[in-house]
């Protein structure tokens, strides 16, 4: 086990905030059933200094073994304490969202996924290549066997033709290889075998399997119907639990490989226009502070915006019901087009 990481001056994860060199002494030589180490958990955060958070799971032990370090991270990302409990809500009329933008003004697309993994398997980081093979194989098997407007079709990555490839991209399906984030986290080892996507005839209802879950159900259209998206990711969700079982604890929710995606696993987004309002960030960045949310590029997590196109999503994911994260995106967007048009 190497020693004490050092961290550069301005470093601001939360791994460097709460790895103190007493929990380091602690932790340093212990190892999950999986084999899984304190070093293997902030590898990525030590090579990642940059990293907003900087720490992975190899499996659900990890998150009890390594409490000492993670419980202070998952506490301060999700604001939620050691003895809270989470509970999931996935019933869609508990939700109060009529479409915030009918006439198709600001938001462009609403997606929603949330990530899940297989019930007594380890988590990406820890995985081995024959364990990924096989959920690649039991996920893309379940998944082949859903009907109606949910039955579509896989495509595997490896050995996937330019065609094939070609229009997934188009379609902006496709996921690559994991950035250094992942890559340290241990996460695009073997790529690409034992990774894919699955889509329905329609496009709106999707699955990445194992990129950095084992699962990634996603619910996604054009516009700004959010209570249509969330209706159809619930009715996915629970036709693929019919077959297949999923990591869940009752103090953490749906167990997934980074402590962020914990609880409902769920982030909830619009793309939105905001040509006004985003020329102050401040304001943009209070009135997302006021309800949870995140703004982030339209390329995905770590990219600039462009045109004034922005990504807006749930931030808190644990301790709160999915039905709450997706009502906080829906609050918060609502305002933003409000605010939007009055400039
Ligand atoms: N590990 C990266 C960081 O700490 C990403 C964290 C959240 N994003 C994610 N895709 N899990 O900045």
């Amino acid at each position: 086990m190497p020693s004490f990481p050092t961290f550069p001056q301005n470093c601001k994860s939360l791994l460097c905030k709460h790895l103190t060199p007493k929990i380091f002494e602690l932790l340093k030589d212990k190892a999950t059933a999986n084999g899984f180490t304190l070093y293997d958990a902030i590898r990525s955060g030590v090579d990642n200094p940059d990293s907003g958070i900087g720490v992975y799971a190899g499996d659900l032990e990890s998150y009890s073994l390594f409490a000492p370090l993670l419980d202070p991270i998952i506490e301060e990302y999700h604001g939620f304490g050691k003895i809270d409990s989470h509970k999931s809500d996935l019933d869609p009329n508990h939700l109060n969202a009529p479409n915030p933008d009918p006439n198709d003004e600001f938001i462009l697309s609403t997606r929603i996924r949330v990530g899940r993994n297989i019930k007594d398997m380890p988590l990406g980081p820890a995985i081995t290549k024959a364990q990924r093979d096989k959920i690649e194989a039991d996920i893309s098997s379940a998944l082949s066997s859903l009907d109606g407007w949910l039955s579509g079709s896989y495509y595997s990555l490896q050995g996937m033709s330019e065609d094939v490839k070609a229009k997934l991209i188009e379609d902006h399906f496709l996921f690559k290889a994991g950035d250094r984030f992942l890559e340290s986290a241990g996460l695009n080892r073997d790529w690409p075998t034992g990774r894919g996507i699955f889509h329905n005839d329609e496009k709106t209802f999707l699955v990445w399997i194992n990129e950095e879950d084992q699962l990634r159900i996603i619910s996604m259209q054009m516009g700004g119907d959010i209570l249509e998206v969330f209706t159809r990711l619930t009715v996915a969700i629970s036709q693929i639990e019919k077959s297949v079982s999923f990591a869940y604890s009752d103090h953490l929710g749906y167990i997934t490989s980074c402590p962020t995606n914990l609880g409902t696993a769920m982030r909830a987004s619009v793309h939105i226009k905001l040509p006004k309002l985003s020329k102050n960030m401040d304001k943009f960045q209070t009135i997302c502070d006021k309800y949870h949310l995140q703004i982030r590029g339209i390329h995905g997590e770590h990219s600039e915006s462009e045109g004034g196109v922005y990504d807006i999503s749930n931030k808190r994911r644990l301790g709160v019901t999915e039905v709450r994260c997706v009502q906080d995106m829906y609050d918060g967007v609502t305002e933003l087009i409000s605010v939007e048009k009055g400039l």
